[in-house]
C-alpha cells in the first residue's frame, strides 16, 4: 500500500502521454504561439510501463490516461492492452476531448479499457468552436455515442465560464441526463497558461443555476473521488460537482501524476516534480521506487486555490491532463 506523508493512501496514477493536443481551450493553452517539447524527450511506452508495473506492485489499482489529447499518441492501445494484461482487474480509464473517438473507441475497448471522462463544455457548434478554437462540436458528440453504442462507462466533463458557456449549464444537464451518463461541472482552476480573461464559475454558482429549476439535495463525496455528488429531488438524477477551490477539496486526495517526459508530480497545483526518466531508461527499478517514495512522501497537503488569495497555478494543465 502507497501511504503519502500526510497519511493518506494512493491508489490513483494518472499517467500524462503526450502535452500534445487538437484542441486549444482556453482555459488551459495560452494565447501566444508555443513550442512543444521535443518528441525525443517523450519516454516509450516501454519506459512508462516500467514504472507502472512497479506502482501497480506497490498498490496502485486506478490508472487514467490523459494529456495534452491522450488519442494523439500512437498505439495508445497497444499500451492499454500492455496494462490490461499485466492486471486485469485494474481500474483503467482515459480523459479525452472526444475528438478521435469516433475511430479509436472500438481498439481501445477491446485493449481492455473500461471507463472514458469527455470534455463537453458546449452543445452550442460556435461556442464549442470558440473555447477549443476549432470547430469540433459534431466529432465529440459523435465520439461520445460510439462510446456508448460499444458499452463503454462514459462520464462528461463541463468547465461553465462566465460569459462563455455559462447559459449552458442546465442544457449540458439534461443532454447528460437524457443519455444516463453522469455529468461534473469543474470549477476553473486559474493557471498562469490560460488566456488571461478567462472567468470560471463558482461551485455555488454552478449550482444556482441547477437550483432554478430542480431541487436538489447533498450526497456527498464517494471515496476518494474529487467529484462532490448531488442529487436532483424530481428524477433521481446524480451530478457531480468539482470543486476544488473547497477547503475539504484535498483531504482524500489519493492520486500522483506522471507526465509522458517522466516527471512525477505530486499535486496539480505545485510546481514540484521528480524525474523518473534516467531511472526507467537505464533499467534501475530500484531508483525509481526510490523516487516515488520521496514524492509521496513530500506531496503537499493542500492545494492553494482554496485560500482566498489564491493566483492560480503554474503549472500547464495540458502537460498533467487536468
Ligand atoms: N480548470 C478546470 N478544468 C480544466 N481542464 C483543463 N484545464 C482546466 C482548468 N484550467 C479539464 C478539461 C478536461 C479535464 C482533462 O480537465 O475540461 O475535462
Ligand atoms: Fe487539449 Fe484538454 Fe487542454 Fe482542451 S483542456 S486544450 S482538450 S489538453
Amino acid at each position: 500500500m502507497l501511504i503519502d506523508g500526510h497519511g493518506r493512501q494512493v491508489n490513483y496514477l494518472r499517467v500524462s502521454v503526450t502535452e500534445r493536443c487538437n484542441f486549444r481551450c482556453q482555459y488551459c493553452m495560452p494565447e501566444k504561439p508555443f513550442s512543444w517539447v521535443p518528441k525525443e524527450n517523450l519516454l516509450s511506452f516501454d519506459e512508462l510501463f516500467k514504472f507502472i508495473k512497479l506502482s501497480i506492485d506497490g498498490g496502485i489499482n486506478k490508472i487514467r490516461l490523459t494529456g495534452g489529447e491522450p488519442l494523439l499518441r500512437e498505439d495508445l492501445d497497444k499500451f492499454v492492452a500492455m496494462i490490461h494484461n499485466y492486471k486485469p482487474d485494474i481500474d483503467l480509464a482515459l480523459t479525452t476531448n472526444g475528438y478521435l473517438l469516433p475511430d479509436c473507441a472500438k481498439s481501445l475497448k477491446e485493449a481492455g479499457l473500461k471507463r472514458i471522462n469527455i470534455s463537453l463544455d458546449s452543445l452550442k457548434p460556435a461556442v464549442a468552436a470558440q473555447i477549443a478554437q476549432k470547430n469540433v462540436l459534431s466529432k465529440v458528440l459523435e465520439g461520445i455515442d460510439v462510446s456508448l453504442e460499444l458499452g463503454l462507462k462514459v462520464k462528461i466533463n463541463m468547465v461553465p465560464l462566465k460569459g462563455i458557456n455559462d447559459n449552458e449549464i442546465l442544457d449540458i444537464l439534461e443532454y447528460a441526463k437524457d443519455r444516463n451518463i453522469r455529468v461534473r461541472f469543474i470549477e476553473y482552476m486559474e493557471n498562469a497558461h490560460a488566456h488571461s480573461d478567462i472567468v470560471g464559475m463558482h461551485g455555488k454558482e454552478i449550482l444556482e443555476v441547477i437550483k432554478q429549476r430542480y431541487t436538489i439535495h447533498k450526497l456527498g463525496r464517494v471515496g476518494s473521488s474529487p467529484s462532490f455528488n448531488y442529487e436532483i429531488k424530481e428524477n433521481g438524477y446524480i451530478f457531480g460537482l468539482i470543486d476544488p477551490h473547497k477547503h475539504d477539496f484535498c483531504e482524500s486526495c489519493n492520486r500522483i501524476r506522471l507526465t509522458a517526459e517522466g516527471f512525477l508530480i505530486p499535486c496539480l497545483y505545485f510546481d514540484e516534480a521528480q524525474s523518473i526518466a534516467e531511472a526507467v531508461k537505464s533499467g534501475d527499478i530500484d531508483k525509481a521506487s526510490q523516487i516515488l517514495a520521496e514524492v509521496l512522501r513530500d506531496k503537499p497537503k493542500e492545494n492553494r486555490w482554496s485560500e482566498e488569495d489564491n493566483e492560480g497555478s503554474n503549472r500547464a494543465f495540458y502537460e498533467t491532463g487536468g
